[in-house]
């Protein structure tokens, strides 16, 4: 008897840190900023399985536009920046991608990523800032910064 009263208090106990640990986890970060995370790194591990093209086509918002340095010339909707995307998945071998950094808050999201990728016969291996703005779970702007590649 008072083994089984120790019992059900310690599994009480258990279930009540568990659950103060769940309500105060999710009052650190916001749910927006929870499921930002998620996409974000969704799309991280789309761009290291090769998957450039269907990840582009999964996440990536109808009206997006995509800025090189600040240029948006042909990079305005999905589909002009398929064009870019699926011109630089058919003629690029990707070696290497690390994200050095990744910064997540509310609907937007930057990571520090190094690639290393040979583009028609070329090699760059360097890294880049990515801004991506959200949008109902979807990238509606993304901003690329970088000093050469
Ligand atoms: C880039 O990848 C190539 C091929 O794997 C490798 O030979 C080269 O050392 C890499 N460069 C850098 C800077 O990581």
């Amino acid at each position: 008897m008072l083994k089984k009263t120790i019992l059900i208090f310690a599994l009480l106990l258990i279930g009540l840190s568990y659950g103060l640990e769940e309500y105060y986890g999710h009052n650190r970060e916001s749910l927006v900023t929870s499921e930002t995370r998620q996409n974000i790194n969704a799309v991280i591990d789309g761009i290291k399985a090769n998957q450039i093209v269907e990840t582009f086509d999964e996440w990536y918002h109808q009206d997006v536009e995509m800025f090189e340095n600040g240029n948006s010339d042909g990079r305005k909707g999905k589909a002009q920046n398929r064009i870019v995307e699926k011109n630089f998945a058919d003629n690029s071998v990707i070696h290497d991608v690390k994200v050095l950094k990744l910064l997540v808050d509310e609907e937007m999201s930057s990571y520090l990523m190094f690639m290393n990728y040979t583009k028609s016969g070329e090699n760059h291996a360097s890294s880049q800032w990515g801004i991506q703005y959200w949008k109902d779970g979807l990238i509606i702007r993304e901003e690329f910064w970088y000093s050469s590649h």
